[in-house]
């Protein structure tokens, strides 16, 4: 049988096709594009979603045998805001994971509800791209559409709900609404009481192996599949890239260099981070993870290449880069501000420690390094709470690199396992839509079957020690620039 696995991003969807046997046949992606409307926010809409993901289904199949296909699930850009009407008409764009407008509605839950009750109900506390916060602002800044909600719902949910009519969700995404009781996996009442919603306006909660339903008639007409085709809930896209690079069960760790950057570690057993620096989440697996996000990672990356330096060259960039771990120069990768862990959106890029001989190389390598260097920061937060870890897997688009990959291994000293595909958030769709439609009997099995190491990229002790020094370095500067970022806010 056949199992597409949708990952809905930030600037593309991204469609995959795999069989059983977890061969992938075709992968097809599609832009959409992002809205800033103001410094700090962003937006997309729920229909561009959609048509991207409607239009990359039909040529991914193009050429498969349409009866053979039998599931489709998701990974998904997580914490967006979609809101429907009574009609299921969309009320207004999507407010996106990394949209920092939510500080007020984020200083009144941590600091007048406070953090101690919000991580009792949620095991977690509020960050300015949460979907909680984003519903009181809708409910401060924008009453009339809120005096209009019906239906609340995350960016990957609403394609769900496009092909099966079922207003759904998955225990994984749920969690990042802060609306979650993690622990128990249910919504928990105290939380829709402050955010002024009913249960009902919430979706239905599924494991994300669990099939939600089937296509509608129309949909599969239109894309000429059997009416039986199952959707299975799916995950966020990290819990769902972590499924995808077989980071499941007790212990197992995932680094995300995408649009933003991950550390996602894996665990049996429910726990949350006392300093609630790191997110403490369901896991697609059924079990749980904490997780630290950092808003951007690979899209500094994209951003320095593209709009500064004006080139798509990426590896030939790259080439001259030479003197690892010797860069005087470095960078602060807050371009949106920062989640994990100093959660603060006025933090901003910064460059610092150059000189009349820096060069083109030094900047570009500072700004690998300081994505590195801060995705650091949250494994330090997670070894403070007794997390040892001795190596991660790796995906997202940055995973391409060769040479980021050898950072990130001695900037966090962890052996880095490089998969086969580094499609994890797609895959691991695939792979959940396949446990839905009983192709393997649990998430764990099928990970253990499909997934596969093919490199491992080592620390070095000399550079694990000069980088060391210099992460001592790096880890002085957002302190001393914090006052700053006040100021020029
Ligand atoms: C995770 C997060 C991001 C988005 C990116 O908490 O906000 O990783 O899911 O799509």
């Amino acid at each position: 049988m056949l199992y597409i696995g949708v990952d809905l991003g930030t600037s593309a969807v991204k469609l995959l096709l795999m069989d059983g046997e977890g061969k992938i046949h075709k992968i097809v992606s599609k832009e959409y594009p992002i809205f800033f409307p103001h410094p700090g926010w962003s937006e997309q809409k729920p229909e561009d979603w959609f048509t991207q993901t409607m239009e990359g289904i039909k040529e991914l199949i193009a050429e498969a045998d349409k009866s053979q296909i039998a599931g489709i699930s998701f990974g998904g850009q997580m914490h967006g805001l979609v809101i429907l009407d009574e009609e299921d008409q969309v009320i207004r764009p999507a407010l996106l994971w990394n949209d920092g407008r939510t500080y007020e509605e984020c200083d009144y839950l941590n600091n007048e509800i406070g953090k101690d009750k919000l991580s009792e109900y949620t095991a977690n506390i509020s960050f300015t791209g949460f979907t909680a916060p984003k519903i009181l602002w809708v409910k401060n800044k924008e009453p009339e559409n809120f005096a209009r909600i019906s239906k609340i719902m995350l960016p990957k949910d609403y394609i769900a709900y496009r092909l099966t009519g079922v207003h759904c969700t998955d225990m994984s995404d749920a969690s990042g609404m802060l609306l979650l009781d993690v622990k128990n996996r249910k919504w928990s009442k105290e939380m829709c009481e402050i955010c002024g919603i009913s249960e009902e306006m919430l979706p239905k909660l599924f494991e994300s192996y669990e099939s939600v339903g089937t296509v509608t008639e129309e949909i599969a007409g239109e894309l000429g599949i059997p009416s039986t085709v199952k959707v299975a809930a799916g995950a966020g896209d990290n819990a769902a890239a972590a499924v995808g690079t077989g980071t499941v069960g007790e212990g197992m760790c995932n680094i995300s260099l995408g649009t933003s950057g991950t550390i996602f570690i894996s665990s049996k057993k429910f726990g949350v981070d006392k300093f609630n620096a790191l997110h403490a989440f369901a896991h697609a697996d059924g079990h749980y993870h904490l997780m630290g996000c950092m808003l951007s990672a690979a899209s500094c990356n994209k951003w320095w290449m593209e709009d500064i330096i004006g080139t798509n060259a990426y590896a030939d960039e790259q080439k001259e880069i030479t003197k690892l771990g010797e860069n005087h120069v470095y960078f602060l990768p807050y371009l949106m501000g920062e989640r994990s862990p100093h959660n603060n959106p006025n933090a901003r890029g910064t460059f610092i420690g150059m000189t009349m001989d820096t060069t083109r190389a030094d900047m570009t390598q500072a700004v690998l390094e300081g994505v590195a260097f801060a995705l650091r920061d949250s494994l330090e937060v997670a070894k403070s709470l007794g997390i040892q870890l001795e190596r991660t897997k790796i995906c997202g688009g940055g995973a391409k690199s060769p040479l980021w990959k050898k950072m990130i291994a001695n900037i966090l000293n962890l052996k880095v396992d490089v998969i086969e595909s580094e499609e994890g958030p797609a895959l691991g769709g695939a792979m959940l839509a396949a446990v839905a439609c009983g192709e393997f009997e649990s998430v764990e099995a099928a990970a253990e079957r499909i997934v596969k190491i093919v490199d491992t990229v080592c620390p070095e002790e000399e550079l694990v020690a000069k980088y060391e020094a210099r992460y001592q370095q790096f880890k002085e500067i957002y302190p001393a620039c914090k006052p700053l970022f006040e100021i020029i806010k």
